[in-house]
């Protein structure tokens, strides 16, 4: 709620990071969202940044996400609701790289953060 939050959610859309992350897939084809899921999918999307193991801007770990998500586990319909609230998120605590993401893409992550976001190896 204090305006020390502002500058997380302006530093979630550097362009950079996706050249970074398209440099990390020599070997893809393609890069659109649809061919990745799991973690190569939370990857290229920039969750990492900061849900890695050194979260950033006070950030939960994707371990932690995944815990605190697995009370969904099972639930029919959970990870679109989820998704559709990370990409609403809330007036003081707005978070670009949520807020871009699709609504496809969102459930995906969300589903795969749902089933505990193992490491997928993928691609
Ligand atoms: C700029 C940093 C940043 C990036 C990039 C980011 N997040 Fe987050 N995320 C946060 C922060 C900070 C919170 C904690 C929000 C809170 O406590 O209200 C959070 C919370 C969450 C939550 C918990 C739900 C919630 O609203 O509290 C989920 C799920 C989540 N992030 C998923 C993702 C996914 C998936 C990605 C990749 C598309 C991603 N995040 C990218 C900063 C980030």
């Amino acid at each position: 709620m204090t305006s020390a939050r502002i500058p997380r959610t302006r530093s979630a859309g550097r362009p950079w990071a996706t050249l970074l992350l398209l440099a990390a897939f020599p070997s893809s084809p393609a890069l659109a969202d649809e061919e990745l899921s799991g973690s190569a999918l939370a990857l290229q999307m920039g969750c990492y940044n900061c849900h890695g193991k050194h979260p950033r801007h006070d950030a939960p770990t994707m371990a932690q996400l995944a815990e605190d998500a697995a009370k969904h586990r099972g639930e029919s319909g959970a990870a679109a609701k989820e998704a559709q609230e990370l990409r609403r998120g809330e007036p003081f605590r707005r978070i670009v790289a949520h807020e871009q993401l699709s609504a496809e893409t969102a459930e995906k992550l969300m589903q795969w953060i749902i089933d505990g976001a193992k490491p997928t190896g993928n691609p």
